[in-house]
Parts: structure tokens; sequence; C-alpha cells
């Protein structure tokens, strides 16, 4: 008897994907450390370790800490910037069948524009990830992604340097995170990914110190996952772009809340350590939940939601 399938492809911001299931940026590394562990092939969309236009060797250790249903990370953007990936990493990228996804932080406006127009020249990018979670030096170190004005000004500048499809990767950090998505899809983004780690802190009661040398990390996997799947039901109301839902996916039923909340695809994270064949899982997962429910393709799932 033939195995019955469901059509997962999904078509987002013009990048054509089999599946909506991408890796999470510094989650995956440049993928190649997955190669004996997962079938990249398989892939929705894979998105790199966030780039700097220098290389960065990040935080001092320690740099991560288990928290209960989660971990905090203050791994500090370690990466080896953004030549050397075009260089090393690329090539071997390029050989894999998944749309690419570059992500990018800079340290100010200047170095944002830099970065995309390094990207923009290269053929085998499909994508720039922006991740507006990082401070701006020349305003006095506020995150570009709590602030609407910061963050219009930050992706406008970006978007005149790209004609490749613009993501804007969302802070979880504010009051009101539709402001923020407004701002940016005003700035021109063509899609939003969110969200990225909620700041939390965790003390050695012994020593009395921070169990992180950064005192503060950015908190990610299970636990966060009930504020990521309001705020992609919040910003899917506010915003006509495709949303990425990430936040704590650790199966496809987690994954099937953020596509019911108003998300076109989502981003595995923290599960890629506990399970490295967790993306593949939640594939599969998924396309037998579409079956199982006579679903027959994934945009019929998509901003289901009933609140009536
Ligand atoms: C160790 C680690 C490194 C990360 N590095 C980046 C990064 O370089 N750029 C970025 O935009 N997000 C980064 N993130 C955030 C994730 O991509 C993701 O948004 C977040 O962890 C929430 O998803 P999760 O709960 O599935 O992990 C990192 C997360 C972790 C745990």
């Amino acid at each position: 008897m033939i195995k019955p399938t469901a059509d997962l492809q999904v078509l987002i911001a013009g990048l054509s994907l089999k599946n909506p299931v991408m890796t999470a940026s510094g989650t995956f590394g440049y993928a190649s450390e997955f190669v004996d562990l997962v079938d990249l092939n398989r892939l929705g969309a894979i998105v790199v370790k966030g780039l700097s236009l220098e290389p960065s060797i990040g935080n001092p250790p320690p740099r991560i800490v288990e928290t209960p249903c989660g971990m905090l990370n203050a791994i500090g953007l370690e990466n080896v910037g953004i030549k050397a990936f075009i260089n090393e990493k690329l090539p071997f990228l390029r050989t894999l069948s998944p749309p690419l996804i570059v992500n990018i932080y800079g340290k100010c406006i200047e170095e944002y524009c830099e970065l995309a127009r390094h990207i923009e020249d290269v053929d085998g990018i499909s994508a720039i990830e922006v991740n507006i979670s990082c401070p701006n030096v020349k305003s006095g170190g506020i995150a570009f992604g709590v602030d609407p004005q910061a963050a219009f000004d930050v992706i406008s500048a970006v978007r005149k340097q790209v004609s490749k499809t613009l993501i804007v990767k969302l802070s979880p950090n504010v009051t009101d995170i539709t402001q923020i998505a407004r701002s940016v899809v005003d700035a021109g983004a063509d899609c939003l990914s969110l969200i990225n780690t909620l700041t939390g802190m965790v003390i050695d009661i012994e020593t009395r110190r921070p169990k992180l040398a950064n005192i503060t990390g950015g908190l990610s996997g299970p636990a966060i996952r009930p504020v990521a799947v309001r705020m992609v039901w919040q910003v899917a109301q506010a915003v006509s772009v495709p949303i990425i839902g990430i936040g704590g996916i650790m199966t496809a039923s987690d994954a099937l809340e953020f596509l019911i909340a108003g998300a076109s695809a989502i981003q595995v994270g923290t599960a890629n350590f506990v399970n490295p064949r967790a993306t593949l899982d939640i594939i599969e997962g998924i396309e037998t939940f579409m079956v199982q429910h006579h679903i027959e393709k994934l945009s019929d799932i998509t901003g289901t939601l009933k609140t009536g």
C-alpha cells in the first residue's frame, strides 16, 4: 500500500521551501557540523550562526547554564566573521538544496549595512535574517530591537542595500512586540521571525555570584514557548507579512501551535542540543498530523486559531 502523504511546501516572501522547518541561528553552527547526524537536504531552510563584519571570540566562560525547561546562554555571538564565512563555509552550504538564510548583527547601523552589502553580491544566499537584539553602541548601548524608531532606522538602512529577501528577527524583551513589528514592516521587512531569547539571570547561592560570566544571558527552550506563541499570535494580527515562529519548539505539536497561531514556518533552536535530529522528527510529525487530519496543504493550518 502507498503511504499517504501531505504537501508541506510553503512559499514565504519569495522563498520556496519544501517544508516549514528551519534551523534557528546559533544552534546549528554553519550546518556542516551536523552533516553526519541530519540529512541536511531534508530541511526547509538553513539559518546559520549570526555573523559580524569581523570574527568574534564571544564572551568568556561560563557561557551556558541549564535552567528549568530551558537554558541560559551568553555566547556573545562568537563567529568566524563574514569574509571567512563566505570563503570557508559557503562552498559547502552551496552544495545543499535548502535555501540558505544568513543571520547578521552589528554594533551600529553602518555595520549592519556593510554586512548586508557583502551578502547582496554573493550567490547561494537566499535571504538575510537581521538580528536586532543587539546594543547600538552609538546610542548608549540600547538594543535596536527594543525601540521602534531605532528598529525602523536600522531596517530601512539595510533595506536600501539589499534586494534579497529581508527577514527581521524580533526581540521579545519589549512591552509591545506589535509596535516593533509594525516599525520594521514599515521600514521594508519582507518577513518577521520571532522570538529571540528572553533576558534572564541565574545565581549560585553558595558563591553569591551569577552562574554566567556575562551576569545575564538569553533564555531559550520550552520555558519560553508560551510567551513566543502569544507573541506570534499578536504579531500575526498586526502585520500582513509572513511570520517564522521560534521559541522552545521541541516536537511537531509544538511547531503546530505556532502555525495555528499564525506562523507560516518555524525554526528549531535549543532542541538541536537535546536531539540533533529534532528538525527531521518535527517534519515527519507535521506530515503525520496532516495525514491523520486529512489536511492537504500547510496553508490550511496557518492562522486557523479559533478564539470565539
Ligand atoms: C546557544 C545559542 C546561540 C544563539 N545564537 C544566536 C545568534 O547568533 N543569532 C540569533 O539571531 N539568535 C541566536 N540565538 C537565538 C535562537 O536562534 C532562538 O531565537 C532562541 O534560542 C529561541 O528558540 P529556541 O527556544 O528554540 O532555542 C541563539 C540561541 C542559543 C541557545
